[in-house]
């Protein structure tokens, strides 16, 4: 009986010692050898599903750690969690076509690494990949109150929750919101209003498609918990 019960003893140890390992929370990570791989860094970190997704599919992603192995300016990423992204409106990225995912996404970079302390003297708006930042296309503003950080786009303002990753060329920080351009989300140019006529067409509001959101997240920390869990369960009552 003992020698029959010892294999199972290390076995649920085992499935007990995986469920704590999953379960810390990833502080930030040491730079792991070889060239920086920001989708990597992500996926360590959790809740980062959608953006990675959007990372890879875009290729902004691979932009980044290129351009961190070729450029010594550094770089700086804002990353929306995935509770960021099931908060947008239903349909919100599905109206986008894949040039404004590409920039969508690299409005989320910076092509220079921002630590948290130079937050606090940055001149607005920012520099972001995706352009002009002087035409208002692509505005993004730092707002700071002691060590709190805010970014306002104009259309969302979001607010700098956590450095996930730094190591003095890549910085990357948690951002509670999608950072939606005034490009691709704000309101058209303001015109004159017109004095309403007769005859005149009537204004068609510009409902976007409500088709499925796109929120489909890889099973989190809590539910592999819960699978370990019952794994370690499972293992117990065999071994009875
Ligand atoms: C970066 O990491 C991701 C996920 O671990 C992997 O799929 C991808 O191939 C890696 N990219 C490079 C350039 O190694
Ligand atoms: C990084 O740059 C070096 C030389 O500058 C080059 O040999 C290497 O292929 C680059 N690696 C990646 C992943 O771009
Ligand atoms: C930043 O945003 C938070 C939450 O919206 C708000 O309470 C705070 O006043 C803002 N701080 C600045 C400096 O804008
Ligand atoms: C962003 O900052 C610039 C420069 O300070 C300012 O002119 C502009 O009004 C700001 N825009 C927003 C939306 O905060
Ligand atoms: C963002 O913050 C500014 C200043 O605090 C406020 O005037 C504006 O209404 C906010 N915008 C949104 C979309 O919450």
């Amino acid at each position: 009986m003992k020698q029959f019960l010892f294999p199972c003893t290390i076995l649920l140890l085992a499935t007990l010692h995986f469920t704590t390992i999953t379960a810390q929370s990833p502080a930030q990570a040491p730079a792991p050898p070889g060239p920086t791989n920001t989708t990597k860094i992500l996926e360590k970190a959790g809740q980062y599903n959608n953006l990675i997704r959007l990372l890879v599919s875009t290729q902004v992603g691979d932009q980044i750690d290129t351009q961190l192995n070729n450029s010594n300016q550094g770089m700086t990423l804002f990353a929306p969690t995935d509770n960021a992204f099931s908060s947008l409106k239903s349909g919100t990225l599905n109206s986008l076509t894949d040039q404004d995912k590409v920039e969508l996404l690299q409005f989320h970079v910076l092509p220079t690494f921002v630590s948290t302390a130079q937050f606090q003297t940055v001149s607005n708006p920012l520099r972001t990949q995706a352009g002009n930042a002087n035409s208002g296309q692509f505005l993004l503003n730092v707002t700071t109150t002691g060590n709190q950080v805010n970014l306002t786009t104009g259309v969302v303002n979001a607010t700098v929750a956590n450095t996930i990753y730094t190591d003095g060329k890549l910085a990357i920080y948690q951002v509670d919101k999608v950072l939606l351009p005034r490009s691709l989300f704000g309101p058209p140019a303001p015109a004159p209003a017109p004095k309403p006529e007769k005859g005149s067409p009537p204004t068609s509001s510009d409902t976007p498609s409500d088709s499925s959101k796109d929120t489909s997240g890889a099973m989190g920390h809590s539910s592999s918990k819960i699978v370990s869990f019952a794994v370690a369960v499972m293992i117990t009552a065999s071994c009875l």
